[in-house]
Parts: C-alpha cells; sequence; structure tokens
C-alpha cells in the first residue's frame, strides 16, 4: 500500500478559494481577536518605522549635541542617552507587541488543531466502512496526523508573518512618503524588480521543490513495499527492479533538491542587490537635497522595505500546503456519514434472543457489480448455520451485512422480527461474536487480548474460554503462559494459534449470535473438529453461523447453505445436499477425489489468483 504522504504535504489545494474560506469560517468566532492582533502587529509595524524617523533626526541634530570648544568636542551626554533610550523603547516596544501577537495567535492555532483532531476523530467513528475500503489507512492516517500536525505548526506564522509583511509595508511606505516624497519615489521605484525576481525565484525553486516532495513520496512507497513485501522481493529476485526504481527516483530527487536550494539561494543575493542599486539612487538623489538625516532614514527604510517580499516568499509554500492540508481535512469532515442511530433504536442486549430473517435482501458494494440478490433465509434462535460456496460468493458480504458494516440497498434483515437498523449498533454487535479468518490481535499479554472480548471477564473466566478453544495447551508451554507478550501482529506465535486466540475471546464475550468465518481455517482439521465440538456445546441454544472451505468440518451442521454469485443456491443437511446431486456435491466430492468443480468460470471474481475455494 503505497503511502505518498510527504507527496500529498506538498501538494497544492485544488480550489484554493474556498479551503481559504473553509479555514476562515472556522475561525469566525474568533474575529474580535483576530482585529485585536492586527490592532498590535500594526502598532508594532508603526513604532518600527518610527525609528529611522527619529535616527534621521539624531543625526541632522547631533552637530547642536556635539559643539567643538577649542578644538575639543564638548557632547551633551545626557540628551544624547535619552535619545538612544528613546529610540531603544521603540524596539523594545515594538519587539514585545510582536511577542503578544504570537502568543496569542500559537495559542489559537493550538486550540484550532486541538478541535480539528476531536473532529477528525469523532468523524472517523461515523464513517460507513466503505469509506475505508475507498481510501487507503495511509492516507486516512495522514489526515489526523500529517496534515493536522502541518497546520498546527504553521498555522501561527503564516497569520503572522502575512499580518507583519503587510503591515510593515504600509507602515515604511507612509513613513517614506511623510519623510521625503522625492526619495519615496526613488525607493518604490526599485519595488518592480523586487517583485519580480522574487516571484521568478520562488516560483522556479518551489516547482523543483515539489518535485523533490513527490518523489520522496514515491520513495517511501518503494522503501516500504521492499520491506513489507521483503521475502516475495527475494523470492521472485526482483531485488534489481527494485533497486533500480529506487536509484530512479533517488537521481530525481537529488536534482530537483541541488536546484530548489540553488534557485532559493538566489533570493538573498538578488534582494541585496536590489536593495544596493536603492542605496546608490537615494545616496545620489538625498545628496542632491543635502539632508543627511533623511539619507539615514531610507537606508533603513529599504531594508525594511524588502523584508516583507522575502517573508511573504520564504511563506508562500507554507500557505500552500497549509491549504492544501485543510482542504484534505475538511474533504474528510465533509464525508457522508452513516445513517445517525434513530433517538429510540434498541439498547436492551440481554433481550436479544437471536432468530435472524434475511427478507428479500438486494446488496452490492458498488452499484454496477450486482452481488445480493433475492437473499430470503429464516435462521431459528439455536440454529447452527453453515455457508459454503466457491470464493467470491459472498459469504463474508452476509456476515458484513448482519453486523452493518454495510447497510442492504433493498429488503430487511430482522433480528427477533426487528429490523436491525432499529438497533443502536452497538447493542447489535455487542451481541455478536464474529471470529474471522484474518486474526486482529495487539501488543499485549495473551490474557488481556482474550479479555478484550469483555473487559470484566475474569482470569478464570478467560481460562476456561481458551480450554474451550483448545488454546490452553499450548499457551501453558509458552514462557509466562497467559502473561506471554505477544509482539505488534503477533507474529510470535503461529497463524493458526492466533486463530485459537481470537475463537477464546469470542467464547469470553458470550455471545447470543456467533459467527465464525473461516476463523480455524490455519488450524489442523482435527483441531477444527474439536473446537466445533467446544463450540456446538457452547452454542447450544444460541444462533451460530459457520463458514468454512473444509467440508468435512461442516459436515455435521443441520443446516447448510450453499452460496453461488451471491445467491443460495441450495439449502438442506449434509446427507440431503449430496442427495441432490448438485453444486454441494460437487464441491464435496472434489474435496475427495481431486476433481476441481470451478475449473469452469463460475464467477467473476476480483480475485484473479483464484484461489482453491474448497
Ligand atoms: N469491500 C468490498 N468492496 C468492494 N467489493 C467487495 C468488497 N468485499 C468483497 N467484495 C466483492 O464482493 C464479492 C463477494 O465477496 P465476499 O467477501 O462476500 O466473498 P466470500 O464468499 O466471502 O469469498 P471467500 O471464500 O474468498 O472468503 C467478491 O466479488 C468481492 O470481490
Ligand atoms: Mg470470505
Amino acid at each position: 500500500m503505497p503511502r505518498s504522504t510527504d507527496a500529498m504535504m506538498g501538494a497544492k489545494p485544488k480550489n484554493l478559494k474556498k479551503a481559504a474560506s473553509r479555514i476562515l469560517a472556522d475561525f469566525r468566532p474568533l474575529l474580535g481577536v483576530f482585529i485585536f492582533v492586527i490592532i498590535i502587529l500594526l502598532a508594532s509595524a508603526a513604532l518600527s518605522v518610527v525609528i529611522p524617523v527619529l535616527l534621521g533626526a539624531f543625526v541632522n541634530n547631533f552637530k547642536n549635541l556635539a559643539t567643538k570648544v577649542e578644538g575639543v568636542y564638548q557632547v551633551d551626554w545626557p540628551e544624547v542617552f535619552k535619545q538612544v533610550i528613546i529610540m531603544l523603547s521603540f524596539y523594545v516596544g515594538s519587539a514585545l507587541f510582536i511577542w503578544l501577537a504570537d502568543w496569542i495567535v500559537v495559542k489559537i492555532s493550538a486550540d484550532y488543531a486541538f478541535d480539528i483532531r476531536a473532529k477528525i476523530k469523532a468523524k472517523l467513528d461515523r464513517l460507513p466502512l466503505s469509506y475505508f475500503d475507498k481510501n487507503t489507512y495511509g492516507e486516512i492516517l495522514s489526515r489526523g496526523t500529517n496534515d493536522v500536525d502541518n497546520i498546527s505548526r504553521h498555522m501561527s506564522s503564516v497569520i503572522n508573518q502575512t499580518i507583519i509583511a503587510v503591515s510593515m509595508f504600509l507602515g515604511t511606505v507612509i513613513a517614506m512618503f511623510i519623510t521625503s516624497w522625492q526619495l519615496a519615489l526613488v525607493a518604490i521605484a526599485i519595488l518592480p524588480f523586487t517583485i519580480l525576481f522574487t516571484v521568478l525565484i520562488a516560483v522556479n525553486a518551489q516547482k523543483e521543490f515539489k518535485k523533490y516532495r513527490s518523489h520522496l513520496g514515491k520513495l517511501n512507497a518503494i522503501t516500504e513495499e521492499n520491506f513489507s513485501g521483503f521475502k516475495v522481493v527475494k523470492l521472485f529476485n526482483k531485488e534489481k527492479d527494485v533497486a533500480a526504481a529506487f536509484e530512479g527516483v533517488n537521481e530525481i530527487m537529488m536534482k530537483a533538491d541541488w536546484k530548489s536550494q540553488w534557485l532559493s539561494g538566489f533570493i538573498f543575493p538578488t534582494m541585496r542587490f536590489i536593495g544596493n542599486l536603492g542605496f546608490i539612487g537615494v545616496s545620489v538623489v538625498g545628496g542632491l537635497l543635502q539632508d543627511p538625516g533623511n539619507m539615514v532614514a531610507f537606508f533603513l527604510f529599504l531594508q525594511m522595505f524588502q523584508q516583507p517580499f522575502q517573508q511573504i516568499g520564504q511563506i508562500s509554500s507554507i500557505i500552500q500546503s497549509v491549504l492544501a492540508s485543510g482542504e484534505r481535512i475538511y474533504n474528510l469532515l465533509d464525508e457522508e456519514e452513516m445513517e445517525s442511530e434513530e433517538a429510540g433504536a434498541l439498547s436492551t442486549e440481554d433481550a436479544i434472543k437471536g432468530e435472524i430473517v434475511f427478507d428479500n435482501v438486494e446488496f452490492s458494494y458498488s452499484p454496477d457489480k450486482p452481488l445480493i440478490q433475492n437473499f430470503n433465509l429464516k435462521v431459528n434462535t439455536g440454529d447452527s448455520i453453515a455457508i459454503v460456496g466457491p470464493t467470491g460468493a459472498g459469504k463474508t458480504t452476509i456476515v458484513n451485512l448482519i453486523m452493518r458494516f454495510y447497510e442492504v440497498n433493498s429488503g430487511r434483515i430482522l433480528l427477533d422480527g426487528v429490523n436491525i437498523r432499529d438497533y443502536q449498533r452497538a447493542t447489535l454487535r455487542g451481541a455478536i461474536g464474529m471470529v474471522l479468518q484474518d486474526t486482529w490481535l495487539f501488543a499485549d499479554s495473551i490474557r488481556e487480548n482474550i479479555r478484550y472480548g469483555r473487559s470484566d471477564a475474569t482470569d478464570a473466566e478467560i481460562e476456561e474460554a481458551a480450554k474451550q478453544a483448545h488454546a490452553d495447551h499450548f499457551i501453558k508451554t509458552l514462557p509466562g503462559g497467559y502473561n506471554f507478550v505477544l509482539n505488534e501482529d503477533g507474529t510470535n506465535i503461529s497463524q493458526g494459534q492466533r486463530q485459537l486466540i481470537t475463537i477464546a475471546r469470542a467464547i469470553v464475550s458470550k455471545p447470543k449470535i456467533l459467527i465464525l468465518d473461516e476463523a480455524t481455517s490455519s488450524v489442523d482439521t482435527r483441531t477444527e473438529l474439536a473446537i466445533q465440538d467446544a463450540m456446538n456445546k457452547m452454542m447450544i441454544g444460541k444462533t451460530s453461523f459457520i463458514i468454512a472451505h473444509r467440508l468435512s468440518t461442516i459436515k455435521n451442521a443441520k443446516v447448510i447453505i450453499v452460496m453461488q454469485k451471491g445467491q443460495i443456491v441450495e439449502i438442506g443437511n449434509h446427507q440431503q445436499l449430496l442427495a441432490n446431486n448438485g453444486f454441494y456435491a460437487e464441491l464435496y466430492n472434489a474435496q475427495f477425489s481431486g476433481r476441481n468443480p470451478l475449473a469452469e468460470p463460475e464467477q467473476e471474481s476480483d480475485n484473479s489468483e483464484a484461489k482453491a475455494a474448497v
């Protein structure tokens, strides 16, 4: 699963205006605070543009402060100190205002990130499973981590720097015209060059920078695939191909990297050069005007006047990436949600008995590929139902519908005569124990992994469940027994052992309805039969669904449902189905004779590897 999160970080927002207006809308309640921040920063800019004027006046006035008496300068030190202190206090005041604004905006940004993170978390809980089918985990994860992080890290500097740049620019221009309109015109004359060069350099550097970022994503994907598919790469001798792909991307990155660095390195020297042209112009015109004080003030103005462009040039790519992150976050927050729970939805898990009726159910994952059609089935409380059928027949889909991981397109599923839509999802799922082929264990002790089924289960109950699942024996041989800590994917025990633990977990949850979907596929047949025996005892009076490819294990089920292409093609017990001599008989005989009933294309499965279904 390539996760080009870094590539995404650098991407431009698709709709800049919309993204910006969404972020601004979220900040609207804070309008008053922002106005306050703008005022502070304007005040800071005003203080800093006054300094060159004071300095100019100081220079012009200096001859009055230092008079030559008999060849020796007599300096009026108290007056000089006074003026220096005044100028210093302007600098300090300006810095204090900036610091205050920064503090406020950083706080606002952190609160914003906190809110957005909470919103994303809440949203993910309300999204239907189909959203997770369409988006890779890497992408979803990067919304809540990288994108929020990007916003929270940069939002404050983007806001502050933009306001500071604009107010400094305006303040300087005004101060320049007030000081001397002739010199102001000279200074403004260099402005077009400053803008032109900054934009030119920034745009080109950014192009290279974007190239770098997008290839960084590719590089990550290659590296990740290489490591996660380590064995497969080795097995098929693909090391050379992987290395070649890596080198290709690496080289593009290297070139883009140095070009972007090289180009952005140009900004400062170019600015300095243009600034120097301004100094010369100001010196010439200022010299003609015979006002050294104004000249000094303008040298400082010229510096201050260029800073905003440097700042904006530097943060323009950050602004874009913040907007792009914002856009992606709002796209996620705008995704269609699961139907919200009705106010009166049933939440009485204890009263659930376990009768399930499928009433003319239709369902498909995508509208253009019909899957489950005319599905009718009644399962009485306490019945044990086996579902068999080739790969892609729709067995797991039926389970998904019972669990309300997906909603039926039409028809109804009733639990104890009540549409499952009228139960709270948590109630429905709490009543059902489900064990899948793909085990999910977390990095903790075996005991805690089993307790995950019911948080108040006692140690004795956990061990009893493990015994029923035939896991007790192997657990006791592990160092530490039930306290043996699994690694992240539980890969420090075998796949079959992982399945046994998930079965124990389901048993401990004391479900009203049990669903085993290929839950024992990695366990040897003898253990599988023993588990099923234990299950049968545990599930007396409770409804269970067992999906299995190995027909030998479901032979004794009271009712076997044979599915093909999303429909039930046969129902009966083993003997009846064999006597029918239909599809089931074909599947069953194939398992023992080795003839493959699926040799003719039976179904349009997406699974091109056409795993032997039975
Ligand atoms: N999340 C999904 N999104 C889109 N299509 C899906 C999804 N899950 C399954 N399908 C498709 O629906 C069909 C039925 O899949 P399902 O998982 O129900 O088969 P199955 O009978 O359980 O097969 P298996 O024996 O291999 O487990 C398949 O064609 C599959 O490609
Ligand atoms: Mg399946």
